[in-house]
């Protein structure tokens, strides 16, 4: 059995990122179900509680992530969770459950499926 390698110190205690994509083509998109509003609430809600930076918690735009039928998405890492989510509220239970307290919010977990 080969070793493994052991894994650095994480940087951020956890990233979660959301994707903004816009798309002018008629397709579906992210950017037009709220994700920019989203994502400027979870940046607002993790600076006001002074959780943001090394060592705590990043909040990043992302162009598509690729799962668009699951949209708006956002994931978190290390987890690797990927959220479904429809208004500020769900980001408020995304950033105080997860982000904050390391729970998964089981009912905005994005359909397994679901891909582009
Ligand atoms: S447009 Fe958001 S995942 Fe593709």
């Amino acid at each position: 059995m080969s070793e493994m390698t052991p894994t650095p110190p994480q940087y951020y205690q956890r990233h979660i990122f959301f994707c903004i994509n816009q798309r002018t083509n008629g397709e579906n998109c992210c950017a037009d179900h709220g994700a920019q509003e989203a994502f400027a609430h979870c940046k607002a809600l993790v600076k006001q509680r002074g959780l943001a930076g090394p060592g705590k918690i990043r909040v990043n735009k992302s162009g598509c992530l690729d799962r668009c039928a699951a949209g708006p998405v956002a994931v978190v890492y290390p987890e690797g969770v990927w959220y479904s989510y429809v208004d500020l509220q769900d980001i408020e239970e995304i950033v105080e459950s997860h982000l904050v307290r390391g729970q998964i919010v089981e009912r905005l977990l994005a359909p397994p499926e679901l891909g582009r």
